[in-house]
């Protein structure tokens, strides 16, 4: 807007290539009673007693928290076995991994991604100065190969989703053993497990969260946001080796994790029957939408996560844009995807939500007047 203008401060020119975020449709005064079905977000909500805990938090916001994230931090120790020096909580997951690239990356330096995945960590790594190098993936599926041929002399970071976006595929265990063998020991490598909980019942999908013990260049990223339904109060954590947790709390703020989140997460934590039941109802809710958009002609990605990408093939003469528009519509907000408009990607809402949807699809594939 400014930055040629003689009289006004100068921002940093690297901004000239990012555009503001503007957050889709469904969040704002007015639009509540649309049914969000475009940010991945959980129906559910959250365990009613992480709900409860959040409310107690009202009577411990006047002083700063906990910095240390003691408690927290501790709890998410003990539900995954991990050493509680390896965690560190912050302002959502999306914090924690631009904290991680303002660590590791200079400008200059050279940050690895799938073609497909958290479009943030691209804008952290863009505001860094570093160079994206962007591998090819193959039907929506991280290439391995790809990843690793593309890194050089200068690559920093090599970040990739696992689940990933926004088609809900995975790399397999034998795929994450290459990657954690084939990427130099001073690269850091970053699997960003933001929809692992969805994943974890799934054949053949595999966490690492615990292979970092063995691995001192290995970053896990996760997020309360997603299956625990707590997107809105902003938490999400990282395991890694102490070296890195060391050099991000160098620098992070202080506060970084705000008091009613940590309560709230850590109630969340207590609650993991509920936690298996969302990701069980999850699992039950998207099989069976996926078989009805294929009882109506369509391709789907297989997902693991609580989002699907489906496909409309050139022969059905439909498109992304149109089934968003006929969601849209009868109040259901998708998500169109970057990646052309052959392509439409929805979240997971309530069984009876996903009636609906493929109700309201099917009938924009028959062609019904919208
Ligand atoms: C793949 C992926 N990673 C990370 C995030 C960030 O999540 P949060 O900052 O809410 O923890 C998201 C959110 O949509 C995501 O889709």
């Amino acid at each position: 807007m400014s930055n040629k203008l003689p009289n006004v401060p100068r921002r940093r020119q690297v901004l000239d290539d990012l555009k503001p975020y503007i957050q889709g449709s469904g969040a704002h005064p007015g639009e509540e009673n649309w049914v969000k079905l475009s940010f991945n977000e959980s129906p559910y909500g959250p365990a009613p007693e992480a709900q409860q805990a959040y409310i107690d938090a009202s009577n411990l916001i006047g002083p700063y928290g906990d910095g240390q994230q003691t408690t927290l931090r501790r709890t998410l120790a003990k539900t995954h076995d991990l050493p509680v020096e390896n965690i560190l909580c912050g302002n959502g997951s999306d914090e924690l991994i631009s904290l991680l690239i303002r660590a590791f990356l200079d400008s200059g330096d050279e940050i690895v991604v799938s073609e497909n995945g958290f479009v943030n960590t691209r804008t952290h790594a863009i505001v860094a100065g570093a160079k994206i190098l962007s591998a090819a993936e193959r039907n929506w599926t991280i290439d391995v190969e790809a990843v690793l041929a593309a890194i050089s002399p200068r690559t920093r970071i090599v970040s990739i989703c696992n689940p990933n976006n926004p088609a809900g595929t995975f790399v397999d265990r034998s795929g994450l053993q290459q990657l954690v063998d084939s990427v130099p020991s001073q690269v850091i490598l970053h699997i960003d497990e933001a929809y692992a909980e969805y994943a974890m019942p799934e054949p053949g999908f595999e966490s690492v969260l615990d292979w970092q013990s063995d691995q001192q260049n290995l970053v896990v990223t996760r997020t309360f946001s997603k299956a625990y339904g707590l997107a809105g109060l902003r938490i999400g954590w990282l395991v890694a080796h102490s070296s890195v947790v060391d050099a991000i709390d160098r620098f992070r703020t202080p506060f970084n994790a705000n008091t009613a989140a940590q309560v709230t997460a850590t109630a969340a934590l207590e609650c993991q029957e509920w936690l298996r039941q969302v990701v069980i109802d999850n699992q039950k809710v998207r099989n069976e939408f996926v078989s009805r958009l294929i009882d109506l002609g369509l391709e789907v990605i297989p997902s693991v996560t609580n989002f699907v990408l489906m496909q409309f093939p050139p022969e059905t003469g439909k498109s992304g844009s149109g089934a968003y528009r006929a969601l849209q519509a009868q109040g259901y907000l998708a998500r169109p995807t970057a990646s052309g408009d052959a392509c439409l990607r929805i979240t997971m809402g309530t069984a009876q939500q996903m009636e609906d949807v493929a109700r309201i699809i099917g009938e924009y594939l028959a062609g019904h007047p919208l």
